[in-house]
């Protein structure tokens, strides 16, 4: 045996982990703290580390509402198991009496309705999502402070052995479970921190240079009273269930705007899965954008109701317009906004764009639309003249 004297680096990551991290980046903005505990819990059970009977890893999101913490936990399904909807989501408010716990764990056999119910956490309902790659469930507990407590000992059951007992006495394995729990709470305190910072979130560039209370000053101060929150509303035996706690950021001007770059560009992936034929593309102008971040975002409520004014004023009206044939297959449409900054316009700026100059102007960094893939394949992407500079 030769002695060498060589230091390691444990903070690198594996392939696999490098892949889901990098994808994860791509669909949640600003939660990086986030996106790091995770990337541990996946690496720890890719190495086979990950303890025994026990969950693969339980994780606590804290944090404001629109901040990103459910689109993170879809964010994961997605990226390993390739369906976003691959998770077993309970919204814990909506679980409060005997008989709705019987919705998740069905009845005792004898029971009225035991052979009809068929509970929600069952092994199939765990297992139905794994790949042959990929033998891993992701649990959603939403909103857990509103747990009854017949959910809440259901759940520490869960967290702690990785077993749940059925009405049926039948047991279901969590062993290779993600369980992801998420909770508001410290959330108005999170806020309050933020306000005398007047009108900036955390993450604005303008707030670092404004002398106020610097970055990780205030990203430390929110995480912990979001952490003493927790501490208040959920005894110990609780706490040290969870593996990590992870505070979520309020987004700010800056982040909402990336957010906001994501759904205009599923919209366009929208259209071109949907198109039958040739689809079109838009692209919106920075006034358009100014005007759908003021329509769907503000600090209070983060990107909560982005999606939805996105839907209202761009998805909605270029239905009309296309039910209508004033948008038709290769058509390249500008979306702006009008003077008074009142709604948003519409314009046909060229007609028979080919498909190959439409792949140069969509971000295709999420997922290729089908349609264009198969296009690419074929030919060499070209872009038209009148193309140039419409990228988004
Ligand atoms: N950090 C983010 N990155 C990307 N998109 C985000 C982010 N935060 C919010 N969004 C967008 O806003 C929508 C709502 O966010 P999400 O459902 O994740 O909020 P939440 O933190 O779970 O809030 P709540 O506490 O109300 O459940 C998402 O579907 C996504 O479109
Ligand atoms: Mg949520």
């Amino acid at each position: 045996m030769e002695r060498i004297n060589r230091i390691l680096d444990p903070t690198r990551t594996g392939s696999e982990a490098e892949k889901l991290e990098s994808d994860l980046r791509k669909r949640v903005v600003g939660q990086d703290e986030a996106i790091r505990q995770i990337i541990d819990v996946y690496q720890t059970f890719l190495a086979g580390m990950s303890s025994a009977g026990r969950p693969i890893g339980n994780l606590l999101f804290l944090g404001p509402t629109g901040s990103g913490k459910t689109r993170m936990v879809e964010a994961v399904a997605e990226s390993l198991v390739g369906d976003a909807r691959a998770v077993v989501k309970i919204d814990c408010a909506e679980f409060q009496h005997s008989h709705e716990i019987a919705k998740l764990i069905g009845s005792p056999p004898g029971y009225l309705g035991h052979r009809e119910t068929h509970p929600l956490l069952s092994q199939e309902a765990l297992d139905q999502y794994q790949t042959d790659k990929v033998k891993l469930s992701f649990v959603l507990f939403d909103e857990i402070e509103k747990a009854s407590d017949s959910l809440w000992n259901l759940l520490l059951g869960v967290l702690d052995k990785a077993t749940l007992t059925l009405g049926d006495n039948r047991r279901v394995d969590f062993s290779r479970a993600v369980i992801f729990l998420t909770s508001n709470l410290g959330a108005a305190e999170m806020q309050a921190l933020l306000r005398p910072n007047l009108g900036f979130a955390a993450g604005d560039a303008e707030r670092r240079q404004t002398g106020g209370m610097v970055d990780a000053e205030l990203t430390g101060k929110m995480a912990s009273a979001g952490m003493e929150a927790a501490r208040r509303k959920f005894n110990p035996e609780f706490l040290n269930r969870i593996d990590k706690v992870v505070v979520f950021r309020p987004l700010g001007t800056a982040e909402l705007r990336k957010v906001l770059g994501m759904e205009l560009n599923l919209v366009q992936q929208r259209i071109f899965s949907t198109a039958s034929s040739t689809p079109f593309v838009f692209s919106a102008t920075e006034a358009a954008k100014d005007y759908l971040l003021r329509e769907g975002t503000d600090l209070k409520y983060g990107a909560r109701h982005l999606k939805r004014a996105v839907d209202r004023n761009l998805v909605h009206p270029l239905s009309n317009l296309m039910a209508t044939g004033q948008v038709r297959g290769g058509d390249l449409i500008r979306v702006d906004c009008d003077a008074s900054g009142s709604h948003l316009t519409f314009i046909k700026e060229a007609e028979d764009v080919a498909i190959q100059a439409m792949l140069q102007m969509v971000d295709g960094s999420i997922a290729p639309p089908p349609v264009m893939a198969a296009a690419s394949a074929v030919e060499e992407p070209k872009m038209v003249a009148h193309a140039k500079g419409s990228r988004r």
